[in-house]
């Protein structure tokens, strides 16, 4: 089992009760054992950046496109059962200054086969954009390649299934830097739960690749006041490539 951490459980948390506020619900009962654990002294988690090693990955996909028509026969998890289309990713697989990484597939991306191409999507085309970029200079990609029903999260096993396709797409696409989007994104290139809220801004390590972590587009979208933080981040993204945003 995942081990849960304390600014993981905090964003749980947080999540959960934006979601019920949504709902129009104004009192919520928390469990005892979880305020228990979030009286615990904290971990300083933000200052102290995580670095992992490449793990195994399968060596006999050669190009993207491999990895894809693989993806495509793909019965790993349950995943495939209630998927339409898979969703590889896309853009340039030619060292590209930027890697973008998703949680998952929406009901837009199942549909078309493509990455963020939803409300999501259309705002990362505008910080793509605001960056100085043209989506198709950069590759996009998600932790799982397939849809989770009502876009609830991936579990542990799904991602663990998928993992090795991105993985595999970061060996042979080699970008410069890679950009997590949402704390989805960033458990599945770190291998464990993070808190995003802490870890944003914060450069990680990948495989040797810097990685920065953000908030996910939909996040923003639910949150239009953290687009701030996230223009923030992707700034120092900007200047780790030598570049500065173009207005
Ligand atoms: N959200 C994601 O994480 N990935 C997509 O491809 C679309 C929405």
């Amino acid at each position: 089992m995942a081990e849960i951490t304390y600014f993981g459980l905090l964003e749980e948390l947080e999540q959960y009760l934006q979601y019920q506020r949504d709902l129009g619900i104004q009192r919520v009962e928390v469990d005892r054992a979880v305020l228990a654990e979030l009286a615990r002294e904290p971990e300083p988690e933000a200052s102290r950046p995580m670095v992992v090693e490449a793990a195994a990955v399968p060596s006999d996909f050669e190009s993207v496109d491999a990895i894809a028509a693989h993806i495509s026969a793909c019965t790993s998890c349950g995943l495939c059962q209630t998927r339409t289309r898979t969703v590889p990713g896309e853009g340039n697989t030619d060292a590209p200054d930027i890697l973008f990484v998703g949680e998952g597939p929406g009901a837009d991306e199942d549909a078309q086969g493509r990455p963020f191409v939803g409300r999501a999507g259309k705002l990362l085309d505008k910080m793509i954009v605001a960056m100085g970029y043209r989506r198709e200079q950069v590759f996009i990609a998600n932790v799982v390649k397939c849809r989770p029903p009502d876009n609830r999260k991936p579990v542990r096993e799904e991602m663990d299934q998928c993992l090795p396709y991105l993985r595999r797409q970061i060996e042979l696409i080699r970008p410069k830097v890679i950009v997590g989007l949402g704390g989805t994104a960033m458990e599945g290139l770190l291998g464990n739960p993070v808190g995003i809220t802490r870890m944003r801004g914060v450069w990680q390590e990948y495989a040797g690749i810097k990685l920065m972590p953000t908030y996910h587009p939909s996040y923003l979208l639910r949150d239009p006041s953290k687009k701030k933080d996230v223009w923030a981040d992707l700034k120092l993204v900007l200047a780790e490539l030598g570049k500065k945003p173009p207005r």
